[in-house]
């Protein structure tokens, strides 16, 4: 099975939430993120059913330590057998190099390591929030840029972005670094705490690999349709 290019984000604190939800697909097998509020809720027996369902997994704990504590959490990560884990960039090039060698040593034999990719700025980030509390001062796009560069210097496979950065990032990294962006809202769809965001056919046209999707889907009254516009977006624009 090929890998959907649209990310179901459950956020979630409860089983039950997560197969009322994907019940609603048709028993369609799904590219699901898992983040910290329903692993840290539900943890590993979770992760298993899902991949029994044959859903692709997208492991969002956003890991930033010291290098060793991240790729020994990395191995014990990498046993779970995901596709995707990810850490927090601003954590430096040793500690992305230390997460993939976790990875590397806690990947059995015979399976593919998970890839992993780097949260560049949140996207819930403004250049305001940079500036004024984390010291950054920089422009929002160059920050990104350069922490790109540095994930893919340090060997990861791709980025968290938004869509907007993803053309300064595959000009910058080449594109066939995976760029995975939330930050996606349907046209008429509240943004939340969303700030760089953009439409699904937007962000293809863009050039993102994945766009992760939580609210415009899992708060819609009709999730099988708001997924199915998405794809539609998605597949009609280039
Ligand atoms: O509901 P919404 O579509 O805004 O959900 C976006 C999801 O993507 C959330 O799970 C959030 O944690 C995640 N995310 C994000 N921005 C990042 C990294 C992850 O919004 N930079």
């Amino acid at each position: 099975m090929s890998k959907s290019p649209i990310i179901i984000a459950l956020d979630y604190s409860e089983e039950a939430q997560v197969w009322e939800l994907l019940n609603k697909f048709n028993n369609e097998q799904l590219f699901v993120k898992v983040g910290m509020e329903l692993y840290y809720s539900c943890g590993n027996s979770l992760l298993e059913k899902l991949k029994d369902k044959g859903h692709h997994i997208f492991l969002d704990l956003k890991l930033h330590d010291i290098p060793n504590t991240v790729a020994r959490a990395m191995q014990s990560l990498a046993r779970l057998d995901v596709d995707i884990v990810n850490v927090h960039a601003a954590g430096g090039r040793l500690m992305m190099e230390h997460a993939l060698e976790g990875l590397d040593k806690g990947t059995s034999t015979g399976k593919r390591r998970p890839n992993c990719i780097a949260v560049t700025q949140l996207t819930s980030t403004s250049q305001e929030v940079m500036q004024e509390q984390l010291k950054i001062n920089d422009k929002i796009e160059d920050v990104v840029v350069h922490y790109a560069n540095i994930a893919k210097e340090s060997g990861l496979e791709g980025v968290v972005s938004s869509p907007l950065e993803v053309p300064l990032v595959k000009e910058a990294c080449g594109s066939s670094f995976l760029t995975v962006t939330p930050g996606i809202r349907l046209e008429g769809d509240s943004k939340d705490d969303q700030k760089r965001i953009t439409t699904p056919a937007e962000a293809r046209t863009l050039g993102s690999d994945f766009i992760v999707v939580g609210r415009s889907i899992t708060a819609s009254v009709d999730p099988l349709e708001a997924l199915n516009t998405i794809k539609r977006e998605w597949s009609e624009s280039v």
